[in-house]
């Protein structure tokens, strides 16, 4: 769960011209080197994790540490443990003393992604930490101090949840000296042509292809009009479908409607809708489209199915079948890529079987 980043290879680069990140980009100039305590909030898939990549990046403690815990990931006593550490014989299975999370980020960031996530009682103990900067691992009596700079990140209404009871108020507080918030991409529409320019360069690049192809106007003003409820990371799956499976445009409806309703399948059927691969995977059993088979649900699992097994497999193929490799590029777990080779019984090559 943790890792140290390094800035050759990856890239940070915020893109947009939307007041909203405009904003964020200047909040991050300006709060990276204090070293208060951080929260970005925003619905899943906005771009809260690169925030805080830009924070790390901006900041005095680049090169230090930059671990990250996932709250939601563990049950509660694993992530305490997790969080921070414990001693040899702490308890059943603690075979050997194990430095938690706290102690690792010492000098540098301890990101805690899904604060919103974690129990009452661990965030007592959170706090605790937090405003005394020592802890003392599980079994121990040494308590240790630690220098981390926390920032955390939620896709929870953290507010509400004070309301309600289910988040600590003085922690609430405590993390949220600043608080960033990154606003869904449907509110921010004209920074949709830019991320398709920056991914489509980014893909074609990484793919080698050297077709860098560029959407037609309509194509185009589709993006701009679809609400993405998955965000950015969505745009960034449907750019790849075009990239890598090079079907171009003919399959944007499918996709765009594999994923929620697009604005354009609201307004009537895909031009040309009977020659599309939409159509094509409809009738790909008996050679007419079944009128009587088509339920929207249905149909959206069937779409998304193809469309995920025609994008793993390519992803697949041109990684060698390395599954870390592509889990990294198709944006997704290890776990889950192995869960979709096995659901959408995707088999390697006889050559690499
Ligand atoms: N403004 C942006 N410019 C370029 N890339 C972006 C931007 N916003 C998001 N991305 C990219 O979109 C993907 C999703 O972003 P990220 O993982 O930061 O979202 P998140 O808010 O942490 O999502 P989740 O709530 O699901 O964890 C990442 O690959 C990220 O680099
Ligand atoms: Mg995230």
């Amino acid at each position: 769960m943790g890792q140290c980043m390094d800035s050759r290879n990856a890239n940070y680069e915020l893109v947009g011209v939307s007041q909203n990140i405009r904003r964020i980009r200047e909040l991050i100039g300006r709060v990276a080197e204090t070293g208060f305590n951080v929260i970005v909030c925003g619905e899943t898939g906005v771009g809260k994790e690169l925030v805080v990549s830009n924070l790390y990046q901006r900041s005095n403690r680049l090169g230090q540490p930059f671990i990250k815990v996932n709250c939601a990931a563990l049950p509660d006593a694993l992530l305490e443990s997790e969080m921070f550490g414990y001693e040899r014989g702490a308890f059943t299975g603690a075979i050997r003393t194990r430095r938690g999370k706290f102690e690792q980020a010492n000098g540098g960031v301890l990101f805690l992604d899904e604060i919103g996530d974690m129990s009452l009682p661990l965030q007592s103990k959170l706090l605790h930490v937090l405003q005394g900067g020592d802890f003392t691992p599980l079994g121990s009596e040494k308590p240790i101090q630690t220098d981390v700079w926390v920032i955390t990140a939620t896709n929870r209404d953290l507010e509400q949840d004070v309301e309600r009871g289910r988040f600590r108020n003085d922690l609430y507080y405590r993390l949220s000296t600043i608080r960033i918030s990154v606003a869904p991409l449907r509110t921010r529409p004209e920074d949709v042509p830019l991320l398709i320019d920056y991914y489509i360069k980014k893909y074609a690049q990484q793919f080698n292809e050297t077709h860098a192809s560029v959407l037609s106007p309509e194509a185009l003003a589709k993006m701009v009009a679809y609400p993405w409820p998955g965000n950015v990371r969505e745009l960034q799956n449907v750019l790849q479908r075009i990239i890598v499976l090079g079907e171009g445009e003919e399959t944007l409806d499918g996709m765009l409607m594999a994923a929620a309703i697009s604005p354009a399948a609201a307004h009537g059927p895909a031009r040309g809708g009977g020659s599309s691969s939409l159509m094509r995977m409809l009738a790909a059993d008996g050679g007419a489209v079944d009128l009587s088979d088509l339920a929207l649900k249905k149909i959206r699992k069937k779409a998304t199915n193809q469309v995920e097994r025609e994008l793993i497999s390519f992803v697949l193929i041109k990684t060698g079948w390395n599954r870390s490799k592509a889990s990294r590029i198709l944006n997704v777990s290890y776990k889950t890529l192995l869960q979709k080779i096995e659901e959408l019984a995707i088999v390697p090559p006889p050559e690499l079987a």
